[in-house]
Protein backbone atom coordinates (compact mmCIF):
# COMPACT_ATOMS: atom_id res chain seq x y z
CA UNK A 1 0.00 0.00 0.00
CA UNK A 2 1.34 3.15 -0.63
CA UNK A 3 1.83 5.82 2.28
CA UNK A 4 -0.23 8.28 1.47
CA UNK A 5 -3.37 5.86 1.83
CA UNK A 6 -1.79 3.81 4.59
CA UNK A 7 -1.97 7.50 6.47
CA UNK A 8 -5.32 8.30 5.67
CA UNK A 9 -6.76 4.60 5.92
CA UNK A 10 -5.63 4.71 9.85
CA UNK A 11 -9.28 5.56 11.79
CA UNK A 12 -9.60 4.51 15.44
CA UNK A 13 -11.84 1.72 14.69
CA UNK A 14 -13.75 0.44 17.62
CA UNK A 15 -15.79 -2.14 16.24
CA UNK A 16 -14.12 -5.35 14.82
CA UNK A 17 -15.49 -8.73 13.13
CA UNK A 18 -14.23 -11.05 15.19
CA UNK A 19 -11.96 -12.94 12.76
CA UNK A 20 -8.87 -13.90 14.23
CA UNK A 21 -5.64 -11.81 13.81
CA UNK A 22 -2.80 -14.05 12.12
CA UNK A 23 0.11 -13.36 14.36
CA UNK A 24 2.45 -13.17 11.89
CA UNK A 25 0.89 -9.78 10.69
CA UNK A 26 1.57 -8.48 13.96
CA UNK A 27 5.03 -9.55 14.23
CA UNK A 28 5.08 -7.79 10.96
CA UNK A 29 3.83 -4.79 11.93
CA UNK A 30 5.58 -4.82 15.23
CA UNK A 31 8.64 -5.45 13.70
CA UNK A 32 8.09 -2.11 11.39
CA UNK A 33 7.11 -0.43 14.46
CA UNK A 34 11.21 -1.36 16.10
CA UNK A 35 11.95 1.81 13.22
CA UNK A 36 10.48 4.24 15.10
CA UNK A 37 12.75 7.11 16.58
CA UNK A 38 13.62 7.24 20.01
CA UNK A 39 15.29 10.18 21.99
CA UNK A 40 19.09 10.03 21.78
CA UNK A 41 18.08 6.41 19.81
CA UNK A 42 17.52 5.22 23.15
CA UNK A 43 14.75 2.12 21.57
CA UNK A 44 13.36 2.45 25.33
CA UNK A 45 9.71 1.65 24.04
CA UNK A 46 8.68 -2.19 24.30
CA UNK A 47 5.65 -3.86 22.70
CA UNK A 48 3.79 -6.95 23.75
CA UNK A 49 1.19 -8.81 21.92
CA UNK A 50 -1.69 -10.31 23.67
CA UNK A 51 -3.86 -12.82 21.22
CA UNK A 52 -5.21 -15.31 24.45
CA UNK A 53 -9.25 -13.56 23.82
CA UNK A 54 -10.04 -14.20 27.46
CA UNK A 55 -6.85 -11.56 28.28
CA UNK A 56 -7.56 -9.49 25.37
CA UNK A 57 -11.44 -9.00 26.44
CA UNK A 58 -10.89 -8.77 30.19
CA UNK A 59 -8.18 -5.73 29.47
CA UNK A 60 -11.57 -3.65 28.59
CA UNK A 61 -11.78 -3.38 32.22
CA UNK A 62 -8.79 -1.59 32.69
CA UNK A 63 -10.55 1.73 32.62
CA UNK A 64 -14.28 2.81 33.36
CA UNK A 65 -14.74 4.69 30.13
CA UNK A 66 -12.81 4.55 26.70
CA UNK A 67 -11.36 0.87 27.00
CA UNK A 68 -14.66 -1.06 26.75
CA UNK A 69 -13.66 -1.53 22.50
CA UNK A 70 -11.50 -4.44 23.61
CA UNK A 71 -14.14 -6.47 24.58
CA UNK A 72 -14.55 -7.09 20.95
CA UNK A 73 -10.81 -6.68 19.81
CA UNK A 74 -9.29 -9.97 18.68
CA UNK A 75 -5.79 -9.45 20.04
CA UNK A 76 -4.08 -5.73 21.78
CA UNK A 77 -0.60 -4.95 22.20
CA UNK A 78 0.33 -3.38 25.07
CA UNK A 79 2.81 -0.09 24.12
CA UNK A 80 5.46 0.05 27.31
CA UNK A 81 8.70 1.94 28.35
CA UNK A 82 11.40 1.60 30.28
CA UNK A 83 11.91 4.73 32.15
CA UNK A 84 14.94 3.89 33.56
CA UNK A 85 16.46 4.10 29.94
CA UNK A 86 14.79 7.42 29.08
CA UNK A 87 12.99 10.27 30.42
CA UNK A 88 11.36 10.68 27.47
CA UNK A 89 9.84 7.31 27.16
CA UNK A 90 6.62 8.13 27.16
CA UNK A 91 7.15 10.50 23.77
CA UNK A 92 9.13 7.67 22.67
CA UNK A 93 5.94 5.04 23.36
CA UNK A 94 3.81 7.14 21.53
CA UNK A 95 5.76 8.05 18.04
CA UNK A 96 6.05 3.95 17.99
CA UNK A 97 2.27 3.90 18.81
CA UNK A 98 1.77 5.89 15.75
CA UNK A 99 4.25 4.07 13.49
CA UNK A 100 2.73 0.89 14.60
CA UNK A 101 -0.94 2.02 13.89
CA UNK A 102 0.31 2.32 10.34
CA UNK A 103 1.88 -0.42 9.81
CA UNK A 104 -1.51 -2.66 10.80
CA UNK A 105 -3.38 -0.46 8.32
CA UNK A 106 -0.26 -1.66 5.87
CA UNK A 107 -1.33 -5.72 7.05
CA UNK A 108 -5.31 -5.06 6.65
CA UNK A 109 -5.92 -4.87 10.17
CA UNK A 110 -7.41 -2.16 11.62
CA UNK A 111 -6.11 -0.83 15.58
CA UNK A 112 -7.42 1.79 18.28
CA UNK A 113 -5.40 3.75 20.68
CA UNK A 114 -6.74 3.11 24.11
CA UNK A 115 -5.01 4.88 26.78
CA UNK A 116 -3.53 3.36 30.40
CA UNK A 117 -3.60 6.68 32.02
CA UNK A 118 -3.37 7.45 36.40
CA UNK A 119 -6.34 5.55 37.11
CA UNK A 120 -9.12 3.32 36.22
CA UNK A 121 -12.00 5.42 37.11
CA UNK A 122 -12.97 8.57 35.01
CA UNK A 123 -11.57 11.59 36.88
CA UNK A 124 -9.03 9.93 37.82
CA UNK A 125 -10.12 8.93 41.41
CA UNK A 126 -7.08 8.44 43.67
CA UNK A 127 -8.56 6.28 45.52
CA UNK A 128 -9.22 3.30 42.71
CA UNK A 129 -7.46 1.11 41.39
CA UNK A 130 -4.06 2.23 38.87
CA UNK A 131 -4.60 0.98 35.50
CA UNK A 132 -1.09 0.45 34.95
CA UNK A 133 -1.33 -1.72 38.22
CA UNK A 134 -4.31 -4.20 36.91
CA UNK A 135 -2.84 -3.85 33.36
CA UNK A 136 0.27 -5.78 35.18
CA UNK A 137 -2.11 -7.89 37.46
CA UNK A 138 -3.45 -9.33 34.49
CA UNK A 139 -0.50 -9.76 32.02
CA UNK A 140 2.26 -10.82 34.95
CA UNK A 141 4.55 -11.51 32.10
CA UNK A 142 5.36 -7.68 32.01
CA UNK A 143 8.95 -7.03 33.82
CA UNK A 144 7.86 -4.68 36.91
CA UNK A 145 10.43 -1.57 35.82
CA UNK A 146 8.64 -0.93 32.46
CA UNK A 147 5.85 1.73 32.62
CA UNK A 148 2.37 1.36 30.21
CA UNK A 149 1.48 3.90 27.93
CA UNK A 150 -1.54 2.10 26.15
CA UNK A 151 -3.01 -1.06 24.82
CA UNK A 152 -3.98 -0.94 21.00
CA UNK A 153 -6.66 -2.79 20.26
CA UNK A 154 -6.52 -4.69 17.07
CA UNK A 155 -9.34 -6.89 15.19
CA UNK A 156 -10.37 -6.90 11.55
CA UNK A 157 -13.11 -4.08 11.20
CA UNK A 158 -16.73 -4.72 10.74
CA UNK A 159 -17.22 -1.63 8.75
CA UNK A 160 -15.34 0.96 6.45
CA UNK A 161 -14.23 3.87 8.05
CA UNK A 162 -14.27 6.97 6.34
CA UNK A 163 -11.15 9.21 5.98
CA UNK A 164 -10.68 12.45 7.65
CA UNK A 165 -11.97 15.09 6.15
CA UNK A 166 -9.01 16.35 4.22
CA UNK A 167 -9.31 20.53 5.24
CA UNK A 168 -10.34 21.01 8.51
CA UNK A 169 -9.30 25.25 8.24
CA UNK A 170 -5.94 27.05 7.89
CA UNK A 171 -4.76 27.58 11.45
CA UNK A 172 -3.04 24.45 11.38
CA UNK A 173 -0.85 24.53 8.74
CA UNK A 174 1.15 27.96 9.06
CA UNK A 175 3.94 28.95 6.37
CA UNK A 176 6.54 31.79 6.79
CA UNK A 177 9.03 33.08 4.09
C1 LIG B 1 -3.11 9.97 23.10
C2 LIG B 1 -4.37 9.31 22.58
C3 LIG B 1 -5.21 8.68 23.48
C4 LIG B 1 -6.36 8.03 23.02
N1 LIG B 1 -7.12 7.33 23.90
C5 LIG B 1 -8.22 6.68 23.46
C6 LIG B 1 -8.99 5.86 24.35
O1 LIG B 1 -8.65 5.68 25.52
N2 LIG B 1 -10.09 5.24 23.85
C7 LIG B 1 -10.49 5.38 22.54
O2 LIG B 1 -11.51 4.80 22.15
N3 LIG B 1 -9.77 6.14 21.66
C8 LIG B 1 -8.65 6.77 22.08
N4 LIG B 1 -7.88 7.49 21.20
C9 LIG B 1 -8.31 7.63 19.80
C10 LIG B 1 -8.83 9.05 19.51
O3 LIG B 1 -10.11 9.20 20.10
C11 LIG B 1 -8.86 9.26 17.98
O4 LIG B 1 -7.53 9.21 17.49
C12 LIG B 1 -9.49 10.58 17.58
O5 LIG B 1 -10.87 10.63 17.93
C13 LIG B 1 -9.35 10.84 16.08
O6 LIG B 1 -9.94 9.80 15.32
P1 LIG B 1 -9.07 8.93 14.30
O7 LIG B 1 -8.00 8.22 15.08
O8 LIG B 1 -10.06 7.99 13.68
O9 LIG B 1 -8.46 9.85 13.29
C14 LIG B 1 -6.70 8.09 21.64
C15 LIG B 1 -5.83 8.72 20.73
C16 LIG B 1 -4.67 9.30 21.20
C17 LIG B 1 -3.72 9.93 20.19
Amino acid sequence: MELKEVIKRRRSTRRYTGKPVEIEKLREAMELALYAPSSKNTRSTRLMAVTNLEKVHALAALRDYGSSLLAEASAAIVVMGDSEASPMWEINAALMTNTLQLALVDQGLASCWVHVGEYRTIGDDPTSQRSEDFVKELLPEIPAAYRILCVVAVGYADYTPKPLPEYEGPERLLYVK
